[in-house]
C-alpha cells in the first residue's frame, strides 16, 4: 500500500512541503496518496545544490559510485512488492506488468553497477604527420556537470531508473521532475538514495506542475537535459533549452511485419503481437499500433488475432489475471475515442473490441484505417492496432519507413536475407527480428530517428552523453 503522503527530495534531504498534488488510483479514481509539490523556488534552490555537488562528484571515486547503484539494486529486491503495487496504483499498470518493470528496473542498476567501473578512456597516436612527431595523445571521459531530467508515466520507475542509473555511474549530479501523475516510483528511487553516502546535492527529485517547471529546461546551470514523453512536448523543449546537450525520448507508431513464411507459426506470433498492442494498455513508446500481414496469411492471422484479442482479461490492475487496465485517463481514452471514431468515419472497421468506459479502453483491433487518418499517423498511445496486408516485402518496408516516427520496428521472418534487408532499409533505431517491436531489455541502445527522437538509453550510451571527451597532449621532450 502507499503511504498516505510523500516529500520530495531536494539536494539528498527529504522535504514534506505542502502535499498539494494529490496522486489517484488509475482504477478506482480515488485519491492515493498525497505529494509534496516543488514550487520554482525548490527547484532553483535544488539546481544551485547541484552545481555545488559537482566538485566532490568529480572526486566521488568509480568504486563508490558502484556501491551506491549496489545497494538501490538490494534495496530494490527488498522493496519489490511495494514497488510493484505502488505502480499498480499510481500508472493502473496490470500487477503482472508491475512487477515486470521491478524486474527491469533491478536490471537497469546492475548493468548500472557494472558500467560505472568500466568508463574507460583511450590512447590516441598523434604522429600522422612530421609536424607531430613526439607527440602522444589521450582520452578520458569526465562527467559533463548537473543534468535535468524529465521522466514520463508509462514506465514510472524503470524510465526514472534510465536517466537515474547512468548519472550515477558517471557521477554527475542531476534534478529530476517526475511525472505528475505518477511520481511514486521516483520519490521512492529518491528515499533509497538517501539512504547513501553521496555527496549533499547531489540528487534532487522534485513533482512539479509543467507551468511552475520552466528551469528544468531553461536553466543554462544544466549541461544536459534527457526527457521522456510526447513528441509535441519533447521537441517544444529542446528550442527552449539553450546551449545544453539534449536528449528526447519520444513516441512512435511502431510497425510489426510478419513474412510470407510464417504460416507455421501463427499461434506464437499472434501471442507476440498481441502482447505488443496490448500490454499495459498500448501505452508504450514501441507498444505495436501497425501489424503488416503478409497477404498469404492475412485471413489466418487476423481471425486468430481477433480471437486471443476477445480472451484479453480487461478490468482491475490488482487482478493477477487483469492483461489490460485503464489507461492513465479518461481525458486520454477519450482522446484515442475520438481518433478511432474518425478513422471509422473514414471507412475503417472495427473487427475487435471498440468500447470505452471512462479510463477503461477495450483491446481494439481495426482494419481498413486510411493511412492519412489520426489513428494511423500518430502516435495512439492505447490499446488500439491496425492490420493492414501487403503481397511484396519491399512494400512492407516502405510502409513502415512512412512515418514521422521511428523507434521500433518487428519483423517475423524466417530469412536472413529479408532481416538484413530491414536493417538496412527501415528508418528506425532498432529492429527486432522474429518478435515485436515493443521488445527490450535494458543494456540494448534504445532510441529513435525522425519525430521519434534524439540520442540512445542504455546505461551505456546514456553514460557516454553524461560524459564529455577530454584530451591530454603530451610531447616528448625527454
Ligand atoms: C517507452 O515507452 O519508451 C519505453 C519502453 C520500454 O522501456 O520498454
Amino acid at each position: 500500500m502507499l503511504k498516505p503522503t510523500y516529500p520530495y527530495y531536494l539536494a539528498n534531504e527529504p522535504v514534506a512541503a505542502n502535499t498539494d498534488l494529490e496522486v489517484t488510483d488509475k482504477y478506482s479514481g480515488e485519491v492515493a496518496t498525497r505529494v509534496a509539490l516543488a514550487d520554482a523556488q525548490a527547484i532553483d534552490k535544488a539546481i544551485s545544490a547541484a552545481v555545488d555537488a559537482m566538485p566532490a562528484l568529480r572526486a566521488y571515486p568509480p568504486f563508490k559510485r558502484q556501491l551506491v547503484l549496489e545497494h538501490c539494486v538490494k534495496r530494490f529486491r527488498e522493496r519489490y512488492d511495494e514497488l510493484a503495487m505502488a505502480l499498480c496504483i499510481e500508472a493502473g499498470k496490470p500487477i503482472n506488468d508491475s512487477r515486470g518493470e521491478v524486474t527491469r528496473l533491478i536490471d537497469t542498476f546492475k548493468v548500472a553497477a557494472e558500467e560505472s567501473v568500466r568508463i574507460d578512456g583511450e590512447i590516441i597516436n598523434l604522429e600522422i604527420s612530421q609536424r607531430a612527431k613526439g607527440y602522444h595523445g589521450y582520452v578520458k571521459r569526465v562527467p559533463i556537470g548537473p543534468c535535468s531530467f524529465i521522466s514520463p508515466f508509462n514506465f514510472p520507475l524503470n524510465l526514472a531508473a534510465h536517466k537515474v542509473a547512468p548519472a550515477l555511474a558517471a557521477g554527475v549530479s542531476f534534478v529530476m521532475k517526475p511525472a505528475s501523475r505518477a511520481p511514486i516510483g521516483a520519490l521512492i528511487i529518491a528515499e533509497v538514495l538517501a539512504e547513501t553516502d553521496l555527496p549533499k546535492g547531489a540528487f534532487s527529485v522534485l513533482p512539479a506542475h509543467r507551468d511552475g517547471a520552466d528551469l528544468f529546461t531553461t536553466d543554462e546551470r544544466f549541461k544536459l537535459l534527457s526527457f521522456t514523453g510526447s513528441p509535441a512536448v519533447g521537441w517544444e523543449l529542446k528550442k527552449k533549452a539553450g546551449k545544453k546537450k539534449v536528449i528526447l525520448e519520444l513516441g512512435g507508431n511502431a510497425a510489426a511485419i510478419v513474412d510470407g513464411d510464417q504460416g507455421g507459426k501463427l499461434d506464437y506470433v499472434v501471442d507476440r503481437l498481441a502482447f505488443g498492442a496490448f500490454y499495459q494498455s498500448g501505452q508504450s513508446c514501441i507498444g505495436v499500433q501497425r501489424i503488416l500481414i503478409h497477404a498469404s496469411l492475412y485471413d489466418a492471422l487476423r481471425e486468430k488475432l481477433i480471437a486471443k484479442t476477445k480472451s484479453l482479461k480487461m478490468g482491475d490492475p490488482k487482478d493477477e489475471k487483469t492483461f489490460v487496465g485503464p489507461m492513465i485517463s479518461e481525458s486520454e481514452s477519450r482522446r484515442l475515442a475520438g481518433w478511432m471514431e474518425g478513422a471509422v468515419q473514414a471507412g475503417a472497421k472495427i473487427i475487435a473490441g471498440g468500447n470505452v468506459d471512462g479510463a477503461m479502453f477495450e483491446a481494439t483491433l481495426l482494419e481498413g484505417v486510411k493511412r492519412d487518418t489520426d489513428l494511423y499517423r500518430r502516435e495512439a498511445f492505447g490499446p488500439v492496432a491496425i492490420l493492414e496486408r501487403f503481397s511484396d516485402f519491399e512494400e512492407a518496408l516502405a510502409v513502415v519507413n512512412n512515418s514521422d516516427f521511428g523507434l521500433q520496428a518487428g519483423i517475423f521472418t524466417d530469412s536472413l536475407t529479408h532481416a538484413h534487408r530491414a536493417w538496412d532499409a527501415l528508418e528506425v533505431g532498432g529492429v527486432v527480428i522474429n518478435d515485436v517491436p515493443s521488445f527490450r531489455v535494458d543494456n540494448m541502445p534504445y532510441g529513435g530517428v525522425k519525430d521519434s527522437g534524439l540520442g540512445r538509453e542504455g546505461i551505456r550510451y546514456a553514460i557516454e552523453d553524461m560524459t564529455e571527451l577530454r584530451l591530454m597532449v603530451v610531447r616528448e621532450t625527454w
